[in-house]
């Protein structure tokens, strides 16, 4: 089985970012094939600064090693190093109906967002759909405002295939239901064009300052507090044990216990549960030469799968 997924070097890493994407594809690196990639042709769309991209390519490329992804289980590449996959974008955008992006709902978040209305952006999916064709892949893990895309790289494959023969495999979606959308400060969904996002390598003081603002109710201390949606029982659930877990929840029921109180534990379980991440961040960090190299030989490797992919595309489209 081969697995594969991208992120965006598009700006700091949250814990939005690494419970729902991150996280489960580090996990599935053990089962299977898997290739994960920085998606900097993606981040063009929003990034146009070459320093700060090229700055954020080097950071996301660190968390990623410091969140447990291990190059000796799977290729980890940057999206730009293999260029054919802007071949099959192209390829793919002839078979595209117009209707089909404009169902997009990323697009039209961006631009209300004020993100700048660009082709790019518009057809963002093709290329997403090229990313994920190009490698064959079966599975993609992803958070829940992806599925949109890998259904749309799904229906490319079946106009594909029907118009050329069976040529490029269907990939399915890997969506954890319990992390599909991590609460931000703000319990809306946790983005980093929200503003309300915590970040997994953030220094001591200004996470703590952002834990304890997080927005809660007025139920005075005595008074048993609200448990449904709570953003801060959500997030806790992801960085405590069961036991700690229950026993908030158990302190939330029976009332006695203020929201400072709460956001204290909240802080520590976090600050703890990145502990080890923190540690091997470090490590990389100091080992000036690691990245690159793992960076060129996933190079390499995703060249050689997507060069057999793209032999293949070509000869059944006639070029
Ligand atoms: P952002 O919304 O901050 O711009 P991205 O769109 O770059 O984040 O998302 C990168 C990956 O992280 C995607 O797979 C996405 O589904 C996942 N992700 C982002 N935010 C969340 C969240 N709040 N909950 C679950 N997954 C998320
Ligand atoms: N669009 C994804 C995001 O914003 C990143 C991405 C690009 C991706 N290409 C991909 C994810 C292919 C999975 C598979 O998070």
């Amino acid at each position: 089985m081969r697995i594969l997924s991208g992120i965006q070097p598009s700006g700091t890493l949250h814990l939005g970012n690494y419970f729902g994407m991150m996280r489960p594809a580090i996990e599935l690196q053990d089962k299977g094939e898997a290739l994960y990639f920085i998606a900097d042709y993606h981040a063009l769309t929003t990034v146009q600064d070459a320093g700060d991209l090229s700055d954020n390519i080097r950071e996301v490329a660190i968390d990623f090693l410091a969140c447990g992804l291990d190059p000796r289980k799977a290729c980890f590449f940057r999206q730009s190093h293999v260029p054919a996959v802007t071949e099959l974008s192209w390829i793919l955008s002839t078979l595209t109906p117009m209707g089909l992006l404009e169902r997009c709902t990323s697009y039209k978040d961006k631009v209300a967002k004020g993100i700048g209305a660009s082709h790019g952006l518009f057809a963002y999916p093709v290329l997403m759909a090229a990313d994920i064709l190009i490698y064959d892949s079966d599975l993609v893990p992803v958070g829940k405002d992806q599925k949109q895309h890998i259904e749309v790289a799904r229906d490319l494959v079946i106009k594909f295939n029907e118009t050329y023969g069976c040529t490029l495999k269907l990939p399915e979606p890997s969506i954890r239901e319990e992390t599909a959308t991590v609460p931000g400060l703000d319990g809306e969904k946790m983005s980093k064009s929200y503003g309300n996002t915590i970040g997994m390598f953030e220094e001591e003081s200004p996470l703590r300052k952002k834990i304890m603002s997080l927005k809660t109710d007025s139920t005075p201390v005595d008074q048993p507090k609200e448990t449904k949606d709570s953003t801060i029982l959500g997030l806790y659930k992801l960085v405590a044990s069961p036991a700690d877990y229950a026993q908030m929840e158990q302190d939330f029921l029976n009332g006695g216990f203020g929201y400072g109180d709460f956001k204290k534990r909240l802080f520590g379980a976090v600050w703890e549960y990145f502990a080890p991440l923190r540690e091997r961040r470090a490590a990389i960090i100091a080992d000036g030469g690691y990245v690159d190299e793992v960076l060129r030989d996933g190079r390499e490797k995703a060249n050689r799968i997507a060069g057999g992919v793209m032999e293949r595309v070509r000869s059944a489209v006639g070029l």
